[in-house]
């Protein structure tokens, strides 16, 4: 299957960046078309709520941005995995962005072979993720019905680890 893959962080070698990478690798192996953008190195604006994707504009956002490519991947993807360093316990402002300009995505319906989700997160800390969790749920399994294939946190020490990268090899390679 084709699958995007949002990463929310800035660090071009840092946790999550290579969590993604650890991601492609698997399921590519396994037959999968991955792509992965570096929403922090795209020019994406903030979503203006100016409505004309919910009227005239009928599901196409009036703001020309990088945030093309991301529309036309999401028209063409199976899977989409956010993937973000926990900043002030949720996702990055850059993925904040580039996820409510989904406002127009969505509208007036699902991208159309958008059908599963899984959710990427590093932090300093443990137990930080109950606010890109609860959009996660919220926003991609029950509004935009998708299936969740998968959570995976790494704090701390266990960010880069050996392990932890393997873990989630394994979870591309485990893809149908
Ligand atoms: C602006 C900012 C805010 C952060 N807020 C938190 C936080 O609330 N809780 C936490 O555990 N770590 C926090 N961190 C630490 C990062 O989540 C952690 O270093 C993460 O592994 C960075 O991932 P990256 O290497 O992929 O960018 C913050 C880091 C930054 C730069």
């Amino acid at each position: 299957m084709n699958i995007l893959v949002l990463n929310g962080s800035p660090r071009k070698q840092g946790n999550t960046k290579r969590m993604t990478e650890a991601f492609r690798e698997g399921a590519e192996a396994v037959g999968h078309e991955v792509h992965i953008a570096d929403v922090c190195h795209m020019k994406i604006a903030g979503c203006l709520a100016c409505e004309y994707c919910h009227t005239k504009g009928n599901g196409v956002c009036i703001q020309k941005d990088d945030m093309q490519e991301i529309y036309e991947l999401l028209g063409k993807v199976e899977m989409i995995v956010i993937a973000s360093p926990i900043y002030y316990h949720g996702i990055s402002g850059q993925l904040k962005c580039t996820l409510d300009r989904f406002y127009s995505a969505a509208y007036p319906k699902n991208p159309r072979n958008l059908k599963k989700a899984a959710m990427i997160l590093s932090s300093g800390d443990a137990n930080q993720y109950d606010g890109a969790l609860f959009s996660f749920k919220g926003d991609f399994v029950d509004y935009l019905g998708l299936e969740n294939m998968g959570v995976f946190t790494v704090h701390g020490g266990e960010n880069g680890s050996a392990a932890k990268l393997k873990e989630i090899r394994d979870f591309g390679m485990s893809l149908k």
